[in-house]
């Protein structure tokens, strides 16, 4: 728990009082966790794999996050007393996750200022992203905005070998597509036009992206 993001600021007397009441669990690879507009009795924390936050409407899906190791979510029905959970959660992977029920969750809070500060931080760069979901779903074209979201899979879930971004994820168009509020067909022709054009290479599934300042230049400053 010591290199979960949350909990960097707690010492290990404080960890070793957090550390028991987590449950650790294993979820399969495309397990619904919740539903949105369940009732929200747990806090999640992943300790591996991958699990995605969407909201569905028919057959059209929009990414809201994609969280990893380390990323915790499902707290704002638990803080928001009387709302339901605001989004879907399925695991894209295998996942090993560590839930808390809402008692003691709070539990927490209360005791630990430092934690419930931190929460407050990590909440902020989440709204900070929403708040770019929002300007780009307004002002950028759908070519731009897949673009956007490669770069920023690459930067928040990447990592860089001899000058080479690699997404350390393995995603369909079709996910890609739900990122960016598009449809798949699109994302296969942008990314077909990067391959063309040097700047990405995807094999067996994964995208590297060969040259991050030419894709760079292609988005709005
Ligand atoms: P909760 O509403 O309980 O259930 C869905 C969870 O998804 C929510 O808590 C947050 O943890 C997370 N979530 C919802 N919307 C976003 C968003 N825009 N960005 C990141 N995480 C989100």
């Amino acid at each position: 728990l010591q290199r979960v993001p949350l909990f960097q600021d707690l010492s290990v007397s404080e960890l070793e009082i957090i550390a028991p009441l987590f449950v650790e669990r294993d979820f399969k690879k495309g397990t619904i966790l919740f539903f949105e507009a369940d009732l929200g009795e747990e806090f999640f924390l992943i300790q591996s794999g991958v699990v995605k936050i969407y909201r569905i409407d028919y057959a059209k899906e929009i990414i809201l996050a994609l969280f990893r190791d380390g990323d915790f979510f499902g707290e704002m029905s638990l803080i928001q007393k009387g709302l339901t959970r605001s989004a879907t959660a399925e695991t894209l992977e295998n996942c090993k996750i560590y839930t808390l029920i809402r008692s003691e969750f709070f539990q927490f809070l209360e005791r630990s200022p430092k934690l419930s500060l931190r929460l407050l931080e990590v909440t902020m760069e989440r709204l900070r992203k929403a708040n770019e979901q929002i300007y780009d779903l307004t002002f950028l074209d759908v070519r731009m905005r897949i673009i956007k979201v490669v770069c920023r899979l690459a930067e928040e879930h990447g990592t860089i070998k001899q000058g080479n971004w690699m997404i350390n994820m393995k995603l369909t168009h079709q996910q890609i597509a739900n990122l960016a509020g598009t449809v798949r067909e699109s994302v296969t022709k942008v990314l077909q036009e990067l391959q063309e054009d040097q700047i990405i290479v995807i094999e067996k599934k994964m995208i590297y992206i060969k040259k991050m300042e030419a894709m760079k230049r292609l988005l709005p400053l």
